[in-house]
């Protein structure tokens, strides 16, 4: 037998020989995790993604961390798998091999993972991203990660988007020039953003023993479809002298032609540099250069961030960034079991990345339509503007993640502080009319609550 295949028949799923997927091994009865037995870990009756497995409240199941093979199975409906199947991928997207029952409807795919993405490779360096093409609902931003490694030169160039970014590891030093002819140099590490405003001139470079990655999210000024970007289309230092007449060259800097003979005959793009020195030797002194009075960057990971039940948050945007009025983020820990709140986000689509850990989503989209997604490090969710959603830990380890938005602000409805700040009788009515016993039970339970954006199991 060439691949494994869990070919499930209730009842005589042990006669069948050879199955080593690890769904089958528990089949067969020869393992049985302990904590299956005593923890919540098991949710609902009988092994997860079997027939035999009933649970009516759809818990979250983790198939990484307990070494499971989903299943299209749901309280006794589905049936086994007998054709070809990715392993892998359904075991990163458990909702989607087995969705809760009370996903519905149509909803639009709101996930893509960078891995799915082509990479762009140069010297010293690669770069790949996401954009409308790859994930249709990216509309308002598009992405992409970037790697520079020790010296390495993403090269001088501008665009008409807007460019937001966040170090993911080791450092990395920017220089751009401002709207007022001010320049502008520093030196970011991890969890350290910058902001380019449209058509700010730029150049990055990777320090350090090994240099840096990074995600740069683009905005696009005026426009919707601002999830079209290309980073293959920028305006590069290069590519343009190499298309001028050096004729031209020579009459703008007062120069002989022959100056510019040797000038790059295509764009660098990215490219292996010299090792810079420190900012103070290296920044330019010129009689007429002047510093920026703008600042590009902001230490999103040294705010002391708001500690809440279930994890952490920190919030960069024109508030206390000031020069990134067009986009907001937020910085958000999940720990193991609590839940990112039911909440939505009134004034612009959600954009998230996945730093770490595994997560699972669920997008309701109005009129009875709603869809659950998973999320591992390296993905990248869609939220449209004002759906309802829930973002829970189903790992074992920490989620690290990304929420930015097309916006100045960082806003969101909370679902628990809507409903405790609306009169008790109202939402009684709607909520609890055929159950008051347990309709005063959850109000005692949520009156007093502070705001919790990140809830404890
Ligand atoms: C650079 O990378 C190497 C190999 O992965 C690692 O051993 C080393 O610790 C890294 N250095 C720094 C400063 O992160
Ligand atoms: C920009 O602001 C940050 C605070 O987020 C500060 O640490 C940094 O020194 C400033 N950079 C410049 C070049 O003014």
């Amino acid at each position: 037998m060439k691949f494994t295949r869990p070919v499930l028949l209730a009842g005589v799923a042990s006669a069948l020989p050879h199955f080593d997927s690890p769904q089958q091994r528990l089949l067969n009865g020869l393992e049985l995790p302990d904590k299956w037995l005593q923890s919540k870990a098991t949710p609902g009756k009988g092994k997860p993604y079997t027939p035999e497995h009933r649970d009516p409240y759809d818990s979250a199941i983790d198939p990484i961390g307990d070494d499971l093979d989903p299943l299209p199975w749901r309280n006794g409906k589905g049936a086994s798998v007998l054709g070809p199947w990715n392993w892998e991928r359904s075991r990163e997207n458990p909702d989607l091999v087995r969705p809760p029952s009370t996903d519905h409807g149509n909803v639009a795919n709101m996930r893509w993972s960078f891995a799915d993405s082509h990479i762009r490779i140069e010297e010293g360096g690669w770069t790949r991203q996401t954009t409308m093409r790859e994930l249709s609902t990216s509309t308002e931003l598009a992405s992409v990660n970037m790697r520079l490694d020790s010296g390495a030169i993403r090269e001088l160039h501008w665009h008409k988007e807007a460019e937001w970014a966040y170090v993911l590891a080791g450092e990395v030093r920017i220089t751009a020039l401002d709207y007022e002819g001010g320049s502008f140099v520093d030196d970011l590490k991890e969890g350290d953003l910058w902001f380019f405003p449209s058509g700010v001139p730029h150049s990055l470079q990777g320090l350090g023993e090994n240099g840096t990655e990074f995600l740069l999210v683009f905005e696009s000024p005026g426009e919707i479809g601002g999830g079209k970007f290309s980073e293959e289309s920028t305006f590069v230092l290069t590519d343009w002298l190499a298309h001028t007449p050096k004729s031209a060259i020579a009459k703008n800097f007062h120069l002989d032609p022959q100056v510019f003979e040797h000038l790059p005959a295509k764009e660098k793009y990215i490219f292996q540099g010299s090792q810079p020195g420190a900012i103070d030797k290296e920044k330019p002194t010129g009689k007429y250069v002047k510093k920026s009075k703008d600042n590009f960057t902001y230490r999103l990971l040294d705010q002391p961030p708001k500690v809440v039940s279930g994890g952490e948050v920190r919030i960069a945007d024109s508030t206390n960034f000031p020069l990134s009025k067009t986009v907001a983020s937020a910085h958000v820990t999940i720990k193991p079991g609590a839940i990112r709140e039911m909440h939505w986000h009134p004034n612009a689509d959600e954009w998230s990345f996945f730093i770490k850990g595994r997560a699972r989503v669920t997008i309701f989209a109005a009129q009875g339509e709603a869809r659950t997604f998973n999320y591992v490090a390296g993905d990248i969710g869609i939220v449209p503007r004002n759906h309802g959603h829930y973002v829970e830990n189903i790992g074992d380890e920490d989620i690290e993640m990304l929420e930015v938005f097309r916006a100045d602000a960082f806003r969101d409805f909370s679902l628990e502080q809507w409903l405790l700040s609306t009169p008790e009788r109202m939402v009684l009515d709607t909520m609890f009319a055929d159950d008051r016993e347990s309709g005063d039970a959850f109000w005692n339970q949520i009156k007093d609550n502070k705001k919790d954006e990140v809830t404890k199991p």
